[in-house]
């Protein structure tokens, strides 16, 4: 009861530092710019508790029940304003009090123990639902004259917290839909000679698997991410955007044409080859929640084509020791692999690759090409126990149905953090190469990541070579903005950890330390060449300006402030944050656990 005292006090606290003591006439007037669609937001799982920021408050059974019965489903997390698919976005990470989950032990997730209080966490106070231009205008005035933070909130996929903000406006764009097939798109302002072929413009809130549906009614393939809820003309497209084509087809930022965006100078902008090619650049990589409000992307697509696929599986009681050396056989067949064009994931106990190029997804060879070069992991996987699928399918969707919906659709309500690192292809080309990445892997399992747990995205582009030829009538399109190791690496290397939904603050920095201590030790194996994906990171990275973005960072930055010139979006460890940000109370929730967590880092070395 002493702390719900103190979080009662504190809310009041920080009623009167929104202003909304002093200003609830400027709220209102809010309120009638955006036409009534400013709310309030009140958490996820509210519905299950009796008190609320320390008050009593009404159960309310039949929508209980729902959030208990659905809460790691993605898609009802993916529809709502306060739907946030990994709990990092809505706890207070340094303070475990400040929050309102579930048990996510269990489905459907247990009751909330009688007596605790639902608190606002790092849930934003308001949320705008954006239908006009006029909307965000309104809200970027309204953050401009009362100094309230604004973030912007889509699917909620985000794994680095930058989608929430404690006390914040959300502008929630997820309603901005649409989608439109092109034969022959020609990027607005420029001329016929920079026509792209097909392409197909989708808004910002339409998710991937509505795009993979709609690119096939067309006889098209999208390039997108695994993920059906996603947001493909959102967070995804803007970090970089992976696919298991990307191989072959490059990333989303490589096959991206034109942005739709509000800049925060209150600017609708069209940004693309021919305009506001800084802006172009600097979406294409520099991330999400930064540069503007982007209301819709449009995104380059193939013919359809015969996808393959190889869904290959250890048995899910082996040992550690197995999925090291089934490790070591992946890490041996990947550039052979990536040579002939497959992508997809490797994984502690699995792999699920993919092939759209004609020599391996032959339709008439029942499979041969395919499988020939998946033999040595089928007899491994085989001969321990395990069980090998691989078959040619006539298009992407077809794949994408069978082998990866149905997986792909409850991740969400856990608390999962990466720890991320893209492995230049040269580390594998050789000995030397292989046995330090296995060094590495045995390291990371002493710090408490165990082997069967990695799982390693193969979605660079590396038969694509995208960065340098993709090519547009008679025009190199310009490189992107991304982490430049993105082009010269095969693998993304992950570790992960859940976050108990319950976790003390003790086991929260215990667990933020040791994800921490296996970045660093990835940034060792890879040098300066290597680099990490910012939408797949781990939030706590302390070179992250580096890590992210490389040399970019520093143009990214200019073109920052020239599109941002009064720091009107800032998000956690997005281009424009700085240091003393960290310190600073919008971003508190993350803040104490960062200078824990370098303090425990810097006590070990
Ligand atoms: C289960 C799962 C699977 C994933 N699979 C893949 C994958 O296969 N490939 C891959 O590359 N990534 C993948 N990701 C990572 C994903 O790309 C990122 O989380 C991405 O940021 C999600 O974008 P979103 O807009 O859907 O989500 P949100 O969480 O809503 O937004 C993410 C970020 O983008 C910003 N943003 C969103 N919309 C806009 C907008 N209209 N204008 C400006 N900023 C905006 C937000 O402010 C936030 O900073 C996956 C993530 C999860 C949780
Ligand atoms: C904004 O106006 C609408 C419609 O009048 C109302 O339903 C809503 O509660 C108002 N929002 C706030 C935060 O008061
Ligand atoms: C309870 O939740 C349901 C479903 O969300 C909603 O329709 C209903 O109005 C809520 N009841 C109360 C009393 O708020
Ligand atoms: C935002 O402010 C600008 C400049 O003060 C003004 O021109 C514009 O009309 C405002 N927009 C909204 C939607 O309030
Ligand atoms: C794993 O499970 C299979 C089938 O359930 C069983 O045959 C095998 O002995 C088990 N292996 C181990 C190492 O427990
Ligand atoms: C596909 O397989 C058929 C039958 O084996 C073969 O004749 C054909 O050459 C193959 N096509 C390609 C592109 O390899
Ligand atoms: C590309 O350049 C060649 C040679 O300069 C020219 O003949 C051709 O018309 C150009 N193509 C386009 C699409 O502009
Ligand atoms: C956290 O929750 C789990 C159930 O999910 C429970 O077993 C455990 O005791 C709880 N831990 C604490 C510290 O309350
Ligand atoms: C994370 O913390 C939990 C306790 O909450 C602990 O059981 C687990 O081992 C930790 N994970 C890692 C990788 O350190």
């Amino acid at each position: 009861m002493y702390l719900h005292k103190i979080y009662f006090i504190w809310s009041l606290v920080r009623l009167v530092l929104l202003g909304e003591g002093q200003g609830e006439e400027s709220w209102k007037s809010l309120n009638v710019s955006v036409s009534g669609r400013l709310h309030s937001i009140q958490p996820f799982a509210l519905p299950c508790y009796s008190f609320y920021n320390g008050n009593k408050v009404e159960v309310n059974e039949t929508a209980c029940a729902l959030i208990r019965e659905d809460y790691v489903e993605n898609s009802i997390h993916a529809e709502r304003p306060n739907g946030y698919m990994n709990l990092q976005s809505e706890m207070c990470l340094g303070d475990p009090v400040d929050q309102c989950l579930l048990d996510n032990t269990e489905i459907p997730a247990p009751e909330p123990a009688r007596g605790t209080s639902c608190n606002q966490g790092s849930v934003p106070s308001y949320y705008i639902e954006v239908e006009e231009i006029s909307d965000i205008t309104a809200a970027l005035n309204f953050s401009q004259d009362h100094g309230v933070p604004l973030v912007i909130k889509n699917s909620g996929h985000d794994y680095m917290t930058r989608n929430s903000q404690k006390g914040s406006i959300s502008l929630w764009v997820h309603k901005l839909k649409g989608l439109t097939y092109h034969d022959d798109f020609v990027p607005e302002g420029c001329g016929v000679d920079l026509r792209v072929g097909r392409a197909i413009t989708a808004g910002t809130g339409v998710s991937t698997g509505d795009i993979y549906n709609f690119a096939h009614e067309h006889s098209s393939t999208f390039v997108g991410g695994y993920s059906a809820s996603v947001a493909a003309s959102g967070g995804w497209v803007q970090g970089g955007g992976h696919s298991v084509l990307s191989p072959v087809y490059g990333l989303g930022v490589d096959r991206v044409v034109e942005f739709k965006i509000v800049t925060p100078d209150g600017v609708a902008r069209v940004a693309n080859q021919c305009q506001h090619d800084d802006l172009f650049w600097a979406l294409r990589g520099g991330g999400g929640g930064t540069f503007g409000v982007v209301l819709e992307a449009t995104h380059r697509v193939e013919p359809l084509i015969p996808v393959a696929v190889a869904s290959i599986k250890l048995p899910s009681n082996g040992t550690a020791e197995t999925s090291l050396e089934w490790m070591e056989l992946m890490a041996r067949e990947s550039l052979a692999w990536g040579k002939q064009g497959w992508g997809g994931h490797v994984a502690g106990i699995y792999l699920t690759y993919m092939n759209p190029t004609p020599d391996i997804a032959n339709l008439t060879d029942g499979g041969a090409a395919a499988k020939s070069s998946m033999r040595a992991a089928s007899e491994f996987a085989l001969a321990h126990g395990g069980s090998s699928e691989i078959e040619v399918l006539p298009s992407f969707l077809d794949v994408w149905n069978k082998y990866v919906l149905p997986g792909a659709l409850t991740t969400a309500g856990v608390t999962r953090v990466l720890g991320t690192r893209l492995i230049p292809r040269k580390l594998f080309s050789d000995e030397a190469g292989i046995t330090r990445f296995m060094d590495f892997l045995k390291a990371v399992q002493k710090l408490g990541f165990d082997p069967r747990n990695l799982y390693c995205p193969v979605d660079t582009p590396f038969v694509a070579d995208a960065a340098t030829k993709l090519e547009v009538g008679n025009h190199t399109r310009p490189t992107t903005s991304v982490q430049p190791a993105w082009y010269d690496s095969l693998w993304v290397v992950s570790t992960s950890l859940v976050v108990a939904w319950n976790a003390s603050y003790a086991d929260r920095l215990q667990n933020m330390t040791a994800i921490i201590r296996a970045t660093l030790l990835a940034e060792e194996l890879t040098g300066a060449d290597g680099g990490t994906y910012l939408n797949e990171a781990n939030p706590f990275t302390p070179d992250w300006q580096q890590s992210w973005w490389g040399d970019n960072y520093a143009p990214l930055l200019e073109i920052k402030k020239k599109y941002d010139p009064k720091g009107l979006l800032k998000c956690w460890k997005c281009i424009g944050f700085e240091e003393k940000d960290i310190l600073s109370d919008r971003f508190r929730c993350q803040g104490k656990l960062q200078l824990d967590v370098d303090q425990s880092i810097k006590g070990s070395l």
